[in-house]
């Protein structure tokens, strides 16, 4: 779809500035890097902030009576492996508070027993299910909370998705905003309202493993240290990466955790122009910041530049050594560290404790060691001290399965079908591929799921859990068939070509063909692959395994377990080809899921939330595999823009084979009759006014460093990270890092600045400035179920901003609506004051501009069968 003008007109009678005032791609001469410009000081807390008065007040209770080692021990983690989570941070014990446990991840509790393994986010984005995403998150959490989990470290936005090969895109919802920004606000409020705390992640630009941190290369055998650098402009940042943060934001998310990578030639976890002027001061962050673990590389810089919380604390993992405990109390003590910023950080973590409900006397007991299966062990693993019971084996996974069996078929998309599902009583069933199967070693017999082997219900790294037990598809299919009286066999190989030819060649054969793709975190590299796909082919000669089927059978239904776009081109309209179906990671419930979806016993209703090209190439995006700028930090340029995904084949006006947003059903429908109304929203006025002066928390800290030393007789544990000094000679007390009397010469100007900040025009509220949120418009159309059986269709509103740097057209609405056969619903959305605006980098605001604008309602990207103009 195009819009009616062309470019050359659109520019006459619209406008909007163009020049990049803040973000910059290079800097000030317009060679060289691209460089983030400094934004200091570091926004401290607003305790008026909607939604955290009440959580502000308890902190400021709790925070009050804290010593400055107290402090400094909430925002430090003990270290790798030092206690039981894969992060901790220190305990208060003179208050009885036993300190946070921060767990992964986004698709299920990481490292523990007997708990569920949900559906990858992405198959969740697939549901375009609202309720089902909150109610997944939901569930996540509570199985967090009864293993003692404070902290959940999902959901994940970034990746968006640039890279249709980016390794952790199944660890987020979709490459469009709009979609993983609703996915992203429903998952922070399913989990907080649990009273676990959720981490939206990693902020930001953080789009492909390779070299996504600082020594990536060394281990790659090249000689580049740095991780490499995202370099984004000031309005593809706010249009496309930050948004979705923003929804998370405003959803009341109690922390973020800053990434690895650079951004604009600055590390993600000290880059103050990201985490003090985006984050803080722009979208009103008022949780707490964590560092990825061992993303921070400074003490004194990362402490001015917003982050809150050292993870896993040590400098790298078991160094014995820390950016902050000891060095963060020396700072504060030596005035390198403003008073104010650390009285900051321990209140930003205690509001956000409190904001989800948590109280200091009833912390749940962590009863789940990350490292040990055994019940008996040393709590303080690295140390191998404090054996006890350490394992209770829990189970806390309730009827989660049905959830997420629900999740998983709902998420499960319809890409083509000829007539031959939904299938009913078949008379034979052969089904092909290591993909329907189970892996030698059992679903958990690759630490952190990094292989490739078996049915593939999940991907590999930190964003993975373990399975309680895993339904193949053979399973459940097989169980099926002989329930319908079906004859059935399954070859559970993609290298049997033969017996495979033969088998589906039968009279009568039904051929399931089972294939994938997989990736995951750059830590573990599988079959060649460093997280990040290679590139977009099936894994395990899949290809060719499709093509001898299909060369032999007339009924071959393709069934795609992946992380992301494959290409299809070689294959998808092969005739004998009659159905495909992508079913992304589905977690425990594979083989129910996709049972439910092959005989209708759930009609399929998801769509896919990212586009399928015909080529890689057609993608116009590339991942830095290699250095590319000599012995310095690669450099990833993000010349795409806002055009990713969707957008970019857009404005190539290149045609995928199938489009986001696409997606059959075993129904059929219709759209009409499309309304729009207009509200009287007020006009929107940049927000204005001051801060409050830097607050100081509680009495102010001595100044004599003989209350900063170990206590006598003080039993230190191995590896662990204390904020204790060594000594009361400041320059003696440490043994690594040092920032003495010169530290502050090295601080950038303001950064110690305690008066009142000007406030920023886009803000005003967490996310924003609220007025963004004012409803401009409703839409209303109606859609038909024409077909002869109940379905579910997800209505999507797409809207043309209408400028000349505007992609052609971007989601800004969608509900799944379930309609019997034959009558009719109502989509109804709502248009914001955001959904219409583009950021404008000279007033550092949203700007709703003068271009004309269009809206357009259907079922796909490409297929929006009713438009109207916005007056
Ligand atoms: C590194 C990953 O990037 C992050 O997502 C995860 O939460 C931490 N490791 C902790 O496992």
């Amino acid at each position: 779809m195009k819009t009616a003008t062309t470019a050359a007109t659109v520019l006459a009678i619209c406008n909007l500035a163009a020049a990049s005032s803040h973000f910059k791609r290079q800097n000030d001469t317009g060679v060289g890097l691209a460089y983030s410009p400094p934004y200091y000081p570091s926004p401290w807390m607003d305790p008026e902030a909607e939604g955290w008065q009440e959580a502000y007040a308890q902190a400021k209770a709790f925070v009050s009576d804290l010593t400055l080692l107290e402090k400094v021990n909430l925002t430090t983690g003990t270290g790798w492996m030092a206690d039981l989570c894969v992060g901790n941070v220190g305990s208060i014990p003179r208050v009885g508070w036993r300190g946070l446990c921060l767990q992964d991840g986004p698709q299920g509790i990481r490292f523990a027993d007997y708990v569920s393994y949900f559906t990858s986010s992405q198959l969740a984005g697939a549901t375009w299910n609202r309720d089902l995403i909150r109610d997944r998150a939901r569930a996540m959490a509570l199985e967090a909370r009864d293993k003692g989990i404070d902290v959940l470290l999902a959901p994940a936005v970034g990746p968006l998705g640039r890279f249709p090969t980016g390794g952790r895109n199944w660890e987020g919802f979709s490459p469009d905003p709009y979609l993983a920004g609703v996915a992203a606000a429903e998952s922070v409020k399913g989990i907080q309202e649990t009273g676990v705390i959720a981490t939206i992640k990693h902020l930001i630009m953080n789009e492909q493993e390779h070299f996504r941190e600082r020594g990536n290369g060394i281990s790659y055998g090249y000689s580049v240290v740095e991780a490499i650098s995202s370099n984004v402009d000031d309005k593809t940042m706010h249009e496309l990466y930050l948004w979705p943060f923003a929804d998370a934001i405003r959803a009341g998310a109690g922390s973020v955790m800053c990434s690895y990578q650079q951004v604009n030639n600055s590390y993600g976890c000290q880059n103050s122009a990201v985490l003090n002027h985006l984050l803080k001061e722009e979208l009103g962050f008022q949780g707490f910041v964590l560092s990825d673990w061992a993303a921070q590389h400074t003490g004194v810089a990362a402490a001015v530049a917003g982050l809150d919380m050292s993870m896993p604390g040590d400098v790298t993992f078991n160094s014995r050594t820390s950016y902050w405990g000891a060095n963060l109390t020396n700072a504060v003590l030596n005035g390198t560290v403003p008073e104010y910023r650390i009285d900051d950080m321990a209140m930003r973590i205690m509001a956000a404790f409190f904001k989800v409900g948590r109280t200091i006397e009833d912390a749940p007991e962590i009863n789940f060691s990350s490292w040990t299966r055994d019940s008996d062990g040393p709590v303080h693993w690295a140390a191998k001290e404090g054996v006890q019971t350490i394992n209770q084996h829990i189970d806390v996974r309730r009827d989660h399965g049905d959830l997420i069996r629900r999740i998983a078929a709902q998420g499960t998309v319809l890409l083509k079908n000829e007539g031959s599902l939904p299938l009913n009583k078949p008379k034979f069933v052969a089904v092909i591929g290591e993909d329907a199967g189970s892996r030698v070693g059992g679903p958990n017999g690759c630490p952190n799921q990094g292989c490739n082997s078996g049915t593939l219900a999940a991907g590999w790294g930190s964003g993975t859990a373990s399975f309680p037990y895993l339904i193949t598809p053979d399973a459940a299919l097989q169980r099926k068939a002989v329930e319908d009286g079906t004859r059935y066999e399954s070859i559970l190989s993609n290298w049997e070509h033969e017996l495979t030819a033969s088998l589906v060649g039968e009279p009568d054969a039904t051929a399931l063909v089972f294939v994938n793709a997989n990736s995951g975190e750059g830590f573990i590299e599988v079959d060649g692959n460093v997280g990040d796909r290679n590139n977009l082919t099936l894994w395990n000669g899949g290809d060719d395994l499709i093509e001898i089927v299909a060369a032999h059978n007339p009924n071959t239904i393709i069934i795609i377990h992946s992380t992301g776009p494959v290409v299809v081109s070689e294959w998808y309209d092969n005739p004998n080809i009659t159905a495909i179906l992508w079913a992304g990671l589905p977690g425990q419930e594979s083989g129910n899921a996709i049972t439910d979806i092959l005989y209708g016993r759930v009609n399929p209703g998801g769509k896919t939330p990212f586009t399928w090209g015909a080529s890689e190439e057609s993608y116009g995006v590339k991942i830095v595999y290699e250095p590319n700028n000599g012995d310095d930090a690669p450099q990833g340029d993000f010349d795409d823009g806002i055009f990713i995904d969707y957008r970019w084949f857009d404005s190539q006006d290149d045609e995928p084979i199938f489009e986001f947003g696409f997606g059959l059903s075993y129904t059929t429908f219709e759209f009409s009759d499309i309304r729009v109304e207009r509200s009287n929203a007020s006009e929107y006025k940049p927000n204005t006014g001051e801060s409050i002066p830097a607050p100081r928390i509680g009495a102010n800290h001595s100044s004599d460093y003989t209350d900063y030393v170990f206590p006598e007789g003080f039993r230190r544990i191995d590896q662990f990270i204390y904020p204790y000094l060594n000594s009361t000679d400041p320059k003696q007390t440490l043994g690594d890092r040092f920032y003495g009397d010169e530290a502050e010469d090295f601080l950038p100007p303001g950064a110690t600045d305690d008066s009142r900040r000007p406030a920023h025009p886009a803000g005003g509220g967490p996310g924003g400035n609220p007025q963004l949120w004012d409803v401009m418009y409703t839409v209303f159309a109606t859609v038909t179920n024409t077909g002869s059986v109940v379905g579910e269709e997800v209505a999507q509103l797409y809207v043309s901003l209408g400028g000349p740097d505007d992609p052609a057209k971007v989601l800004r609405g969608f509900e799944r609506i379930r309609i019997d056969p034959g009558t009719s619903e109502t989509f109804r959305a709502d248009i914001t004051r955001r959904d219409l605006s583009n950021w404008d980098t000279v007033s550092q605001n949203w700007v709703i501009s003068d271009c004309p604008k269009s809206i357009y309602v259907g079922n796909s990207s490409r297929n929006l069968p009713l438009h109207a103009a916005l007056q």
